[in-house]
């Protein structure tokens, strides 16, 4: 039987016994005892600058990770996705969302075919059809311009193109609108179509393999949609367009495949947001700023594949993971942008970290027992000041946080943009360092008060910052996060490019909407509480009477 072996590799060991000696050193210490470490513990590539100094660790606690990076054979694992090796080894794919951005004339084989012209061929399509569409030469059945475009596709099929759109909205076209349809809940296709014209709307509808539940029933009320209003199947050519790897299934749609964007099966979901997948990116924002956005996300690849660990952007953030999630039992990291352009950041980053890494077996097989995956999760700044930070800085658990900030705004209005990113260093500040009771007391604190205000400090944060966002700036900051993903993967022995955890919910709604449906009482053999909650909602669904 497989037997999980990270825990008896000597770099963690070493890491165990060293943990037993930093845990309760503060920040405080480490920055008084090192007046220069805001300066050295940084690192920066592509744009991005990563100050790690108010992470809890040591020179020793940087070298001893990186040593278990290197037992984990870290570098051997980046060359093999690079290379097209078959990483994926549970779905015996390779993963080479890289090649995505990689620029023409690179050689990346999968099966010992070159995949990067293909890359090429598609993106030019992309482009072509993106500028008819931006320009008014694409135009709808009744020979009107396409003013609304609507992206139907759920998860990676979503979660990227919105959070692009939103992150680049500063750079899309603004006399055309975008809106992104997910939930299987109608209401989000009522309200996301409510007030557009179908003779203006265009759908794209993405789906890597064009089967999922959500995304077909989408479709389909779009296609209905469209034709109550155009009445005329030829309309359908006119008004859809379609990214997936499945051609067949895009043709019995009705999908004119004239107007079908090809992705490839080693493309993961969520790692998809720069092939076709983003086409309604693309057409937000025009091919030039498109392919500004991939050169970004090429240039921290680059940085990922040659830059030696201990200033490599994505190894850094892997094992700062790594190092909170398993020696401090951090549950939980908090990902805090302070751009409202990246509002949907930490919905899209929840995808890519917990969908990757969410997992307790290894790649041979055995049980984990170790802890992987954290929960990603986050808010906008300055709003979750308001909220949530209460818990960042006074509660009991310890929550790492990365604050992303830009030095520029898109709205230089006022005092806005000092106001915001004097809250970003402060937060920064506050968590780490704290206030301590003396300090309270001097502030005229009564006695009974005191312990109410202390902030003990010694919460760790990394700062993200970068001049603006810019769609190479997001490329960079996406790339980031997906390799610091690998690198987590890499050390826990993970597989992160495959989702088996979402199946069983799929398979088990697959039984259970017949039993919705049926006119006659079903036969139901679920368990009692299933059993029942099926029943009463059958009970109520039609108002009474
Ligand atoms: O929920 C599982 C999943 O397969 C995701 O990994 C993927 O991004 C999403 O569903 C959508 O899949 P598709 O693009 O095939 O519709």
């Amino acid at each position: 039987m497989a037997v999980a072996r990270l825990r008896s590799l000597g770099a963690w060991k070493a890491l165990e016994r060293h943990f037993a000696e930093v845990r309760g050193v503060h920040l405080r210490a480490l920055f008084a005892g090192d007046p220069g470490r805001g300066e050295r513990l940084v690192a920066e590539a592509a744009g991005l600058y990563l100050d790690y100094s108010k992470q809890r660790v040591t020179d020793e606690t940087l070298r001893l990770l990186v040593a278990l990076a290197g037992e984990c054979g870290l570098r051997e694992r980046i060359d093999a996705l690079f290379r097209g090796d078959k990483i994926n080894a549970t779905e015996n794919r390779a993963v080479l969302h890289v090649a995505l951005r990689a620029p023409q004339g690179r050689r990346i084989f999968v099966d010992g075919a070159d995949v990067v012209p293909h890359v090429h061929a598609v993106l030019a399509r992309m482009a072509d059809f993106a500028e008819r569409i931006r320009s008014g030469a694409w135009t709808g059945h009744t020979g009107r311009r396409i003013r609304n475009v609507v992206n139907v596709g759920i998860g990676g099929s979503d979660l990227g193109p919105v959070m692009a759109y939103e992150a680049l909205r500063a750079f899309s076209a603004r006399d055309m609108t975008f809106r992104f349809v997910s939930n299987v809940d109608a209401t989000d296709f009522a309200e996301a179509t409510r007030d557009l014209d179908p003779a203006e709307t265009l759908f794209v509808v993405a789906s890597k393999t064009f089967t999922t539940q959500e995304t077909m029933a989408n479709a389909h009320t779009a296609r209905a949609w469209c034709l109550a209003a155009l009445r005329d199947e030829a309309a359908i050519a006119r008004h859809f367009a379609a990214v997936s790897t499945n051609a067949k299934l895009v043709r019995e749609f009705g999908i004119d495949v004239a107007n079908m964007f090809e992705m490839w099966d080693w493309v993961g979901g969520r790692y998809s947001m720069d092939s076709a997948i983003g086409l309604s990116t693309m057409i937000a924002i025009g091919p030039a700023r498109f392919r500004e956005m991939l050169a970004g996300f090429h240039a921290m690849d680059e940085h990922f594949r040659t830059a030696p660990p201990e200033r490599n952007l994505p190894v850094l953030m892997g094992l700062l993971a790594v190092w909170y999630t398993d020696f401090f039992g951090a549950e939980t990291i908090a990902v805090l942008p302070y751009d409202q352009y990246l509002k949907r950041f930490p919905a899209y980053l929840q995808q890519l970290t917990m969908e990757s890494n969410g997992k307790s077996t290894t790649l041979a097989g055995a049980r984990v027992d170790y802890e992987t995956g954290p929960i990603y999760w986050g808010e906008p700044g300055t709003n979750g000041q308001h909220s949530f930070y209460q818990l960042l800085h006074q509660g009991t658990k310890l929550v790492p946080c990365d604050f992303v900030a830009f030095a520029r705004s898109h709205h230089p209005l006022g005092r806005h943009h000092d106001l915001l990113m004097a809250n970003v260093f402060a937060q920064t500040e506050a968590l780490a360092f704290g206030k301590t009771a003396d300090e309270v007391r001097a502030d005229g604190t009564p006695d009974a008060l005191v312990p109410h205000r202390v902030f003990e400090g010694n919460r760790p944060s990394s700062t993200i910052l970068a001049e603006q966002l810019t769609p190479a700036i997001l490329g960079a900051l996406v790339a980031l996060y997906e390799h610091a993903v690998y690198v987590q993967g890499v050390v826990w022995d993970v597989n992160p490019f495959d989702q088996w955890g979402v199946e069983l919910g799929k398979q088990l709604a697959g039984r259970i909407v017949p039993e919705l449906e049926s006119d006659a009482e079903p036969t139901l053999a679920h368990d009692s509480s299933t059993n029942a909650l099926i029943r009463r909602y059958r009970a109520q669904r039609r108002p009474a009477g």
